[in-house]
């Protein structure tokens, strides 16, 4: 079964064709048309361009991928599509073009939640098998999210950022440094040659219980910081060490929640996902901890970590092993969630979903 997926929930044209069959998951061809450079010199993504380069690119790379994943547009299947959350006008161009595409190649079209696309990024990786339940930590540029997945389509909301996301953190403090747009490689560029421990700033850590996150204290102590060595802004080591430091302050706080979270669920198993997870120090710090807690841990390949297209697809290819069903007309949702109204927020009604749903102790991995 080929699937096609297009991702344009934000600034950049995400197609892309899996395979789906009994030996599981193909991703024949993923590509992502970066709009980075434009967005560039207003410092953030300006959704009046990102609107025209999606018009831009869709016609010419849904033909491109289809020809380099050695396919027609007769022979897809499905056509999956971001519907939400994002730019509202960013989505309605992608969903405009795949329900046309879907309609005139008479195929079925899903509407896929872009969080889900990341929750789900790290088993597109070879070999890799979807087993339920386990703890999703979702880092990105817009989101900052710790779920627990008790089964396909029943998520709980564990915790999330009560102020700026990671990868916003990251964008924010490396645009007071003058890094370019987006600020998370740049500045994890600089804090590779910095000492992480060379200024101590504070960890928000609220209450051990507390699964939530908050970035801006973060931020402003930082930019305090900044602001009063003006002396020292030509001093290439003082400034990577000085993103050094925040970086091992995201990251302290990114491992320390997550791992709660894994124990808080009796869980066993921790997925980390979204842009964030690029992040080489980010990478190593969670295995290390996964390894001495004997969490088992699943991250996203770096190549599917910020926004593509590959994680729709699937999705969608999730959504059918699942049985779910197509909708018609379906339409966007710039602030679609991920959770279900009943469970979300509540840990035990969680504990207590995943025992009736599995009849077994919730935490133990799918056979
Ligand atoms: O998942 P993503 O492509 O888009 C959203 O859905 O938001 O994530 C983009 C975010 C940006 O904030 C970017 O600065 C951050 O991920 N990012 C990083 C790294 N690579 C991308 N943050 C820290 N270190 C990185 N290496
Ligand atoms: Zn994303």
């Amino acid at each position: 079964m080929h699937i096609l997926g297009i991702e344009t929930s934000c600034d950049e044209t995400g197609v892309a064709v899996v395979d789906l069959s009994e030996r599981g998951l193909l991703v024949l061809e993923d590509v992502v048309s970066s709009q980075i450079a434009l967005h560039e010199p207003y410092g953030g993504v300006v959704p009046e361009i990102a609107v025209r380069e999606h018009l831009r690119n869709l016609p010419r790379l849904v033909p491109k991928v289809l020809e380099q994943a050695r396919i027609g547009a007769s022979d897809l299947d499905v056509i999956a599509v971001t519907e939400g959350p994002g730019l509202a006008s960013s989505l309605l161009v992608g969903n405009a073009y795949a329900r046309a595409l879907a309609v005139a190649s008479d195929v079925p079209a899903y509407g896929i939640n872009h969080l889900e696309g990341h929750l789900f990024s790290p088993f597109l990786a070879d070999g890799t098998e979807l087993h339920f339940p386990f703890v999703g930590l979702i880092v990105s540029g817009g989101h900052t999210l710790l779920v627990q997945a008790l089964e396909f389509d029943r998520y709980i909301r564990l915790g999330a950022t009560i102020d700026d996301a990671a990868g916003e953190a990251f964008d924010k403090v490396a645009r007071l440094f003058g890094l370019p747009y987006p600020g998370g490689p740049a500045l994890e560029r600089l804090a590779e040659s910095g000492n992480p421990e060379a200024y101590d700033f504070p960890r928000s850590l609220p209450g051990k219980d507390d699964l939530n996150f908050s970035f801006s204290g973060l931020k402003t102590a930082v930019r305090y910081f900044y602001e009063k060595h003006p002396h020292s802004h030509g001093d290439e080591q003082w400034l990577a060490d000085l993103c050094a430091s925040f970086q091992q302050a995201v990251i302290d706080v990114l491992v320390r929640k997550s791992l709660a979270a894994v124990e808080r669920t009796r869980g066993q198993s921790l997925v980390a996902a979204g842009g964030v997870v690029c992040n080489r120090a980010l990478r190593l710090a969670l295995q290390r901890a996964c390894r001495e807690k004997g969490v088992r841990l699943l991250v996203a390949t770096p190549g599917v970590c910020t926004d593509n297209a590959a994680m729709i697809a699937a999705t969608a290819a999730f959504k059918i092993h699942y049985g779910c069903e197509p909708e018609i007309g379906g339409d966007i949702n710039p602030t679609l969630s991920l959770f279900s109204p009943e469970p979300e927020g509540d840990f035990n009604k969680g504990l207590l979903l995943a025992k009736k749903l599995r009849g077994r102790e919730p935490g133990q991995l799918a056979q």
